[in-house]
């Protein structure tokens, strides 16, 4: 029986202003996920958070796109909303973008990244929760998981691997995507990826099999709402092992301090920085942005874990990079390249003051 693995996220609202989530809101979603797992919806379920932004890992027999799990998904946002304005919380419904749910949660604001797969005898799944950054984030690291042999020993070493993997591209303003097949066409796949705000990879498949190995969130706030009303904060799951890269070749991946969009206000770049769970709480000028890495093994659906997988001295050296970068960034103010170029401010503040000085504009000599 295939099995679906679905992490759809949603930040409902912030504890201390844009930097974490509040247990009592963590305890709605764990409350509505039992409820889930006992009437038999959901296999199994673990619910968890990076900043402001709630993940809700969920596993079950339905498929992708199921309306009854986006709905538990979209109930328990709601859930959480109301404990957010019990609290006060700031942005409580934050990414809540529509009044009522219709059947699909993609197009509602929350992100989401969902796989049916055919469990292996060990399935080992990670499953990674970003906060203060953009969807397109994951397009660097799965390159280097999924087609770069000075990251990922195995496309070298795995006879498995060998064949190399095809690359689903979204274009998100345009609507409409595209396979790329590694080795051979990479520098065509680099010319799209390259771009992360445009084009942000959907899905990756091995060749040899057929079967997915990695899927990300490509849901895009600003594109939904027309304006800007906080970052997408991206979650994607990777299969590991076998005909996909080890464990630690997803995780190497993450050992350069790259730099996404996001940070303060969503308007600025800035270094992901991956981090245990206790450090995922972005304070200094809303960040640098984070990165969560949860393991599971999955057992029969069930998810046995996590384990917390930065939680590792041997990211010690890419945190302080992150801080690094963060600190030549930070000097630049309000100047680009910190700030995001001209069209990305179109989403925040950027067209307001413009429209405010046109008239104050006079022909040059
Ligand atoms: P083990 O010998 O510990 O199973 O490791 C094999 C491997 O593929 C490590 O990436
Ligand atoms: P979030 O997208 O995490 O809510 O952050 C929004 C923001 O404006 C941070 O400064
Ligand atoms: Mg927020
Ligand atoms: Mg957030």
């Amino acid at each position: 029986m295939p099995q679906t693995l679905s992490v759809i996220k949603a930040d409902v609202g912030g504890f201390v202003g844009h930097s974490a989530s509040h247990e009592e809101v963590l305890d709605a979603g764990r409350e509505a996920m039992a409820q889930a797992i006992q009437s038999g919806l959901l296999i199994d379920a673990h619910v968890s958070h990076c900043g402001d932004d709630m993940f809700l890992i969920m596993s079950h027999e339905h498929g992708e796109n199921h309306e009854q799990v986006h709905k538990l998904a979209w109930d328990t946002f709601i859930a959480g909303t109301e404990v957010a304005k019990k609290l006060h919380l700031y942005g409580a419904g934050q990414d809540l973008l529509v009044d009522a749910f219709s059947g699909n949660i993609r197009g509602a604001g929350p992100g989401s990244a969902e796989m049916e797969i055919e469990e292996r005898p060990s399935e080992p799944v990670i499953v990674l929760m970003a906060d203060k950054t953009s969807a397109g984030a994951f397009n660097l690291p799965f390159y280097k998981m999924f087609a770069d042999p000075f990251n990922t020993a195995g496309l070298v070493i795995a006879e498995p691997m060998h064949d190399g993997f095809a690359f689903e591209v979204h274009d998100v303003k345009e609507h409409r995507k595209i396979v790329f097949n590694t080795p051979e066409e990479i520098y065509d796949l680099l010319v799209f990826i390259g771009s992360p705000a445009r084009y942000a990879l959907k899905r990756v498949a091995s060749r040899q099999t057929g079967e997915i190995g990695a899927v990300s969130s490509t849901d895009k706030l600003s594109l939904i709402a027309g304006r800007y009303v906080g970052k997408d904060d991206p979650a994607a799951i990777v299969r590991c092992q076998g005909h996909f890269p080890a464990v630690g070749e997803v995780l190497e991946a993450f050992t350069t301090a790259y730099i996404v969009e996001g940070f303060m206000r969503g308007s600025h770049y800035g270094p992901l920085m991956p981090v245990a769970l206790r450090d995922a709480h972005p304070a200094r000028f809303d960040g640098p942005p984070r990165l969560v890495a949860l393991g599971f093994q999955i057992a029969d659906g069930k998810l046995v874990g996590p384990r917390d997988m930065f939680d590792d001295p041997s990211f010690d050296n890419v945190r302080q990079e992150a801080n690094n970068i963060s600190d030549i960034l930070r000097k630049h103010g309000p100047f680009e390249p910190h700030r995001l170029p001209l069209d990305e401010m179109e989403y925040t503040t950027m067209p307001a003051v413009a429209a405010k000085m046109e008239s104050r504009w006079s022909p040059t000599e």
